[in-house]
């Protein structure tokens, strides 16, 4: 995508994961917020950016709904999705910031009739994200951490956090074992982190020519610890990196 928006469209699955995004709208002017398919989405500014923000809930048909609806309804040009995810891969710790470059549903298989993975009748496993937003969410992030990185690191227990771009694996399914997560790695070992809504938002996109984009925070590392450590992180953290990176990310785009 190039240029600026008319309406980007925001999303987070959980209330914590938007962080402070809907009271920044409010603080800034009049938002409007209207309930369809008992989902609210609020429409007005934030940062100098037109927006409509929604939390989506849990799972990949919710936030395949949801981004229908943004798009349909709410005239959204541009989605960008915000949340938390499991680490897949042996980089990527609790606390690290994993921006997208392309999604992939791991719990979709029709094979032998599809190869794994694949959309049937789509042709296509692992979707893009619009190189020019996932730029602009690496730069916020890094300057995110450069800038909170030691606040972060005295006030939880987060070392080094560190951004990193690539493939984010999304199905219905909260990973909490080790040995599910070996078994990610082994399927697909450049998959970075796992969560449970990106590749819907990711297909629903492509289907409509929207551009789209997903930035998730590290709450845990998919294995016996991560219900803990999620709901840990959920509470104390998740707010403080998303409010960081949409507030810089939206003051890049206004
Ligand atoms: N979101 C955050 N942590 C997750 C996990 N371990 N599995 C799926 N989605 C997640």
């Amino acid at each position: 995508m190039t240029g600026r928006v008319e309406m980007l469209g925001i999303m987070a699955a959980l209330p914590q994961e938007l962080g402070d995004l809907i009271a920044d709208m409010r603080a800034t002017g009049e938002v409007e917020t209207i309930t369809l398919g008992q989902r609210e989405y609020h429409v007005g500014e934030a940062h100098g950016v037109r927006c409509v923000a929604t939390l989506a809930r849990i799972g990949k048909v919710a936030a395949a709904t949801t981004a229908t609806a943004l798009i349909h309804e709410f005239g959204a040009e541009a989605i960008v999705f915000t949340g938390v995810a499991g680490g897949v891969h042996a980089d990527v710790q609790v606390g690290d910031i994993v921006v997208a470059d392309t999604l992939l549903q791991h719990d979709l298989d029709a094979s032998p009739l599809f190869p794994r993975f694949e959309v049937p009748l789509l042709d296509k496993a692992r979707f893009e994200t619009s190189p020019e937003l996932s730029a602009l969410l690496v730069a916020a992030s890094e300057a995110f951490l450069e800038q909170a990185g030691d606040t972060l690191r005295e006030r939880f227990t987060v070392s080094r956090p560190r951004v990193h771009r690539g493939l984010i694996v999304s199905g219905d399914r909260f990973i909490a074992s080790h040995d599910a997560v070996l078994a990610l790695r082994e399927v697909l070992p450049d998959a970075l982190a796992v969560e449970m809504e990106g590749a819907a938002l990711a297909q629903v996109c492509y289907e409509y020519g929207v551009p789209c984009a997903v930035v998730r925070t590290i709450s845990d590392t998919a294995d016996a610890a991560a219900p803990a450590s999620f709901a840990e992180f959920l509470m104390a953290i998740a707010g403080a990196y998303s409010s960081g990176i949409l507030s810089r990310f939206l003051r890049s785009r206004s």
